[in-house]
């Protein structure tokens, strides 16, 4: 028997890839992406070496490009926010890890995958429904819904039976849980778990304190074409690199920190620790290029499906029918999605402060205080008026009435 894990090289899923050898008498072969989690993944190479893992089972994949390019892209044409607020970055990450898991089990012609996600979030969903997807035959295993190393101390034991290396700070409890990507990093659990008290300062990882950033607010320009981010400063760059790029400004400015309390899709509520600092930047550059380019109609229409989009991709239905209508429906609205933003970068803000665009929409004939030589006939607003009116007109005249 094989098993493909999604294997980080932390202690948790070091815990598995033994658990699964014990336990499971599995072959096990890991599986490491590079999402831009900021981490070096080496480290994770040799400790599955340590762990008995042989070299040929050992995957660790660049996935940064794809991940923007076929995933972070694609949903911000839609200006995804789920619950209003919060930009997705876990949500979006586990598609992705789900079908490089699928693809690796076909190579070795393995019959199961594992993950790490416990059995009270969002990820095993979003996980499992993926890999079901892509592959009815597949089995999950889901190591924290089976086992009995529930709490801390039974763990740490586990992994000093095995000989399993624990650096010094994971001998106690985390202060918090974090994933981190290109896109975001979110902290949960422990210590953040009163929604009521302000989180501490050292949650946040990757932005500065919008208090301590600098006095002085920056401009930049961001380029795009069909709804992509294609340029910055009229410097053409390749998707991971943009969105790299904006992270470095939103990090310097203390763009995109989320303190938020969101449903999840099991039921309960959780508070989290949002950072998203390149997403909230591109979040309002493309609202930005989208004021001018987009039609009132299609514009609205978009607006109202977005919702219902966000919340397929946080529970975890990227791979299915219904987000792929939607995004052929949002990928056509942005045919004419190409122009160039100017943004301001101010202590925590960005603000759109110009937007000019070859498709733009917008006409300074049409809407000019000033004398429009006729584009415009004012006296057609009346009628307009009379009949949007009329039905509003009867009604208040029954209402008198009764
Ligand atoms: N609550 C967020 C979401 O559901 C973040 C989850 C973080 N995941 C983690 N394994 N720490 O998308
Ligand atoms: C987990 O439970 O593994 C992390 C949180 C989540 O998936 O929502």
């Amino acid at each position: 028997k094989k098993v493909v894990l999604a294997y980080s090289g932390g202690l948790d899923t070091s815990i598995i890839l033994k658990w699964l050898q014990t336990e499971y008498g599995c072959e096990v072969i890991t599986f490491t992406a590079d999402l831009g989690q900021g981490e070096e993944l080496e480290p994770a190479r040799q400790k599955a070496e340590l762990l008995g893992i042989k070299p040929e089972n050992i995957h660790i994949d660049d996935l940064r490009e794809e991940f923007v390019r076929d995933f972070v892209f694609p949903m911000f044409r839609a200006n995804a926010l789920y619950e209003g607020l919060y930009l997705l970055g876990t949500s979006i990450a586990r598609p992705l890890i789900s079908k490089r898991l699928v693809e690796i089990a076909r190579e070795h012609g393995a019959d199961a995958v594992a993950h790490g996600a416990t059995g009270k979030g969002n990820d095993q969903v979003r996980f499992e429904l993926s890999c079901y997807a892509l592959d009815p035959n597949i089995r999950v295993i889901a190591p924290w819904r089976e086992w009995d190393l529930s709490s801390r101390t039974k763990l740490i034991e586990f992994a000093e039976q095995h000989q399993i290396p624990i650096a010094r700070d994971k001998r106690g409890e985390a202060p918090f849980s974090v994933d981190a990507n290109l896109l975001h990093t979110s902290s949960e659990g422990k210590a953040l778990e009163d929604p009521a008290v302000e989180a501490p300062d050292y949650v946040y990882q990757r932005t500065a304190n919008p208090e301590d950033a600098p006095d002085q607010p920056e401009h930049i320009e961001i380029t795009f074409t069909r709804g992509d981010a294609t340029a910055i400063n009229g410097q053409e760059m390749s998707p991971a690199t943009i969105l790299t790029a904006l992270n470095e400004y939103g990090r310097k400015h203390g763009i995109g920190r989320l303190d938020f309390v969101e449903n999840r899709f099991v039921g309960m509520k959780s508070r989290g620790i949002y950072e998203t600092p390149g997403g909230t930047i591109l979040l309002e550059a493309h609202r930005g290029i989208e004021q001018i380019t987009l039609d009132a109609g299609a514009g609205h229409l978009k607006d109202s499906l977005m919702p219902r989009y966000a919340e397929l991709i946080y529970n975890g239905f990227w791979f299915s029918p219904e987000r792929e209508m939607l995004q052929a429906a949002i990928d056509k609205s942005q045919e004419h999605v190409t122009g160039t933003v100017r943004l301001k970068l101010y202590k925590g803000s960005v603000h759109t402060v110009g937007r000019w665009s070859e498709h733009s929409l917008y006409s300074e004939a049409h809407v000019t205080f000033e004398d429009d030589a006729g584009a415009y006939d004012q006296k057609d607003a009346a009628g307009f008026i009379r009949l949007n009116a009329l039905r509003l007109k009867l009604l208040a005249a029954r209402n008198g009435r009764v």
